[in-house]
Order: C-alpha cells, then sequence, then structure tokens
C-alpha cells in the first residue's frame, strides 16, 4: 500500500512504519515537523526505504507536496505529553487540531482512505469497567480535548462528505524510542542514573499499558479491515497503578525504593484509564505483548542504546526537566 505517515519520526509512528516497510513491504512517504519529540534516528534502520519529507501537518504545501501518490493517510503527528499541554496549550491546538483539518481536506481532495491515530484519553477517566467506542467523551486536560475535537472533525468528515475515515484509540504505549518525558522511560533512565523518581499524587492512578508494537500492528489492523466512520479502541493486556509501574523498574535496574520520591500532582489528573478492545478483536487483532515482559524488553531497550537517550539527556530536555520537577537531572 502507499501511505502517507504524519508523524512518523515519533515514538509510535516510527514503529508502524517499520512493521508496514518490514512486514508488508509498503511503499511509505514520513511527513514530520521534527519537533523535539520527533527523531529522525527513530527511522535510521529503514531510512533507506522510505521518503522522508520535514514539514508541519497545519501546512498545506508541506502536505500537498508529501503526499504524491498516496492511497491513504495515516495521522500520528501531534503534540502527547499532557504536562506540556498544562503549561502552554497552543501549540495542541494547532498540531492536534488545525494540523487534523490541514490533512482532512488533502484526503478529502483526493479521495484518500484517512486514518487519526487518538487516545483512551478522549473518554476522561473511569472508576470501574472498560470504555467502549459508544462511551461518552468526556476529555479532561488541553491535549484530551485537542484531541476529542480532532476525532469530532474527522467523524464529520466521514458524516458529510462521505471520506472512508477511520479513528483508531489506543491506550497508554510503552517501549523503545518513547521520549523520556513519559512516565516508563523517565523512570527507567533516572533509574539507570541513579536519580530520584518523581511519582505524582499518591502514585495509584491506573493506566492500561499496551506494547508500541501491538499498537502498531492494531493500527494496521484497523487501516485494512476497518469500516469506514467507525471508531476501534485498542488497548493493552494489562493495568498497573503507576507506583507499581516504579517498583518494577526499580527491581528490573537493580535499584531500590529510596529513589521514590512523591511530588505534587498534576492539576486535572485522571485516576484510571482502561478500554475494551472486542471490536477490534472481532476483526482479529490482538494484543501479544503482556506488560511483565514488554517492560523488561524496554527496559533492556534502553540499558543498551544510550546512543539514542544520551543527546536527550543532555540538550534541553534537561531544561524541561528542571522546569516542570524544580530540580536538575543527575550528569
Ligand atoms: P510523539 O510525541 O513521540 O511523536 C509525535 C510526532 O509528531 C513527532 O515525530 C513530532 O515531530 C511529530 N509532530 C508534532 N507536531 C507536528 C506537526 N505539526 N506536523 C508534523 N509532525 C508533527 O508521540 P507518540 O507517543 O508517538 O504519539 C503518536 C500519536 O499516538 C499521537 O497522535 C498520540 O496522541 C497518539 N497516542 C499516543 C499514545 C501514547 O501512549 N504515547 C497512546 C494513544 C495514542
Ligand atoms: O492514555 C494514552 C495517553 O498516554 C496518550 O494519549 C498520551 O499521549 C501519553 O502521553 C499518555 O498520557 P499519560 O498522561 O497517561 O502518560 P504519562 O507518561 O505522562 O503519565 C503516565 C502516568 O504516570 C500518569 O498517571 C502520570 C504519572 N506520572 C507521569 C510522569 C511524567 C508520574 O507519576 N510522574 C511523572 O514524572
Amino acid at each position: 500500500m502507499r501511505l502517507l505517515v504524519c508523524g512518523g519520526a515519533g515514538f509510535i509512528g516510527s514503529t508502524f512504519v517499520r512493521l508496514r516497510v518490514r512486514d508488508h513491504g509498503d511503499d511509505v512517504t514520513v511527513l514530520d515537523k521534527l519537533t523535539y519529540a520527533g527523531r529522525r534516528e527513530n527511522l535510521q534502520d529503514v531510512e533507506s526505504d522510505i521518503r522522508f519529507v520535514h514539514g508541519a501537518i497545519e501546512d498545506p504545501v508541506a502536505v500537498a507536496d508529501a503526499i504524491g501518490d498516496a492511497e491513504a493517510i495515516v495521522n500520528f503527528a501531534a503534540e502527547t505529553h499532557v504536562d506540556r499541554s498544562i503549561s502552554g496549550p497552543e501549540e495542541f491546538i494547532v498540531t492536534n487540531m488545525q494540523g487534523t483539518h490541514v490533512l482532512l481536506e488533502a484526503a478529502r481532495e483526493r479521495g484518500l482512505r484517512y486514518l487519526q491515530v487518538s487516545t483512551d484519553e478522549v473518554y476522561g477517566s473511569i472508576e470501574e469497567g472498560s470504555f467502549t467506542e459508544s462511551s461518552p467523551l468526556a476529555p479532561s486536560s488541553p491535549y484530551s480535548a485537542t484531541k476529542t475535537g480532532a476525532d469530532l472533525l474527522v467523524s464529520s468528515y466521514f458524516h458529510t462528505y462521505g471520506l472512508e475515515t477511520l479513528i483508531c484509540r489506543g491506550s497508554n504505549n510503552y517501549g523503545p524510542h518513547q521520549y523520556p518525558e513519559k512516565l516508563i522511560p523517565l523512570m527507567i533512565l533516572n533509574a539507570l542514573a541513579g536519580d530520584h523518581l518523581p511519582v505524582y499524587g499518591d502514585g495509584r492512578n491506573v493506566r492500561n499499558w499496551l506494547f508500541v508494537e501491538d499498537f502498531g500492528r492494531g493500527i494496521g489492523h484497523a487501516l485494512a479491515h476497518g469500516v469506514p466512520g467507525e471508531v476501534y479502541n485498542c488497548g493493552g493486556p494489562d493495568e498497573c497503578d503507576n507506583l507499581t509501574v516504579v517498583r518494577k523498574i526499580i527491581e528490573l535496574t537493580g535499584r531500590d525504593e529510596s529513589l521514590i520520591e512523591f511530588v505534587t500532582d498534576r492539576p486535572g489528573h485522571d485516576r484510571r484509564y482502561s478500554l475494551s478492545s472486542a471490536k477490534l478483536e472481532a476483526l482479529g487483532w490482538r494484543a501479544q505483548v503482556r506488560f511483565e515482559d514488554g517492560l523488561a524488553r524496554t527496559v533492556d531497550w534502553y540499558r543498551e542504546n544510550d546512543w539514542w537517550w544520551e543527546p536527550i539527556r543532555s540538550g534541553a530536555y534537561r531544561e524541561y526537566y528542571e522546569r516542570h520537577y524544580g530540580r536538575a537531572l543527575n550528569a
């Protein structure tokens, strides 16, 4: 298949590109703005198999240049970190909402299939049970509000213009190449460095963990087999609270609990996410990686790939970290 993958230099997008090139022989063009989270390094092993265009999804000229003869657009491009959306929502509105609109217009002009990569956070928090695709949308943060706005716009293009749209909502991903502002890579790298492990609030917020390759396969599955106009949840096989995640990382890195530090909670912090994936499973997809195994693989990957994270930890990330956590990272 000929694909335009937007945001393909990020964590999940690059995993998806790798899967599509290696397992499906797809012809892939990546369009990516290369924000702090987008890195050519994420694609270095498939660099010669793809076309890369440096540009923003909110820029119609860049989109027209990248689109070529693509048969479908898969949109990963987004500002993705909840904490950053709380301190500065503007970029989230531009990328997540305006950018999605530009891509939808490009797909409409050319009659392309369009898959929007979305998140369980659009449903808000759930105390018990799991969200289905018909659960009400109740986002809590500027990040999830802009993702929800984008989802609604995507659906409107199906209903109004008959565009072949799909929405695939994932739960919390983890795995290689995840930027270390997110819980799991942050805790792994801090633990390896003997640095403090900053747990928000009481540490009892629960996330539904999904290994990144399972999400990549789920998105590919929805793209190939999904019914236009439909939404598909794609959740991980295991749920775990943050404190338990951190304790597992301490064990895997040979550290001790004295590194844990409880810090001020995130404003509006969602307590629990949980997705039912029955609809995507009915199409034949299943998560293959259990959390225990995926976490051990992830710790090993970060331990063995300091070439990937060392430039991040010694660069602008240090300033972000100091501003956000009010203390410096270990050198
Ligand atoms: P990421 O932050 O690692 O990567 C985002 C990518 O988008 C980067 O390559 C960045 O350069 C690019 N980008 C940002 N703004 C852009 C713009 N205006 N134009 C073009 N490119 C731009 O994100 P991720 O964790 O890989 O998430 C990818 C998608 O999956 C997002 O849409 C996110 O909402 C969704 N999602 C993420 C998770 C998760 O746990 N990480 C779970 C469910 C859904
Ligand atoms: O659920 C899917 C979403 O998962 C994606 O849509 C988002 O793009 C992605 O960032 C992620 O959002 P979360 O807010 O759940 O992920 P994060 O890694 O930021 O935090 C996970 C949990 O860990 C959350 O309860 C907050 C907590 N946390 C996070 C950080 C960074 C801490 O306790 N300490 C921290 O330092």
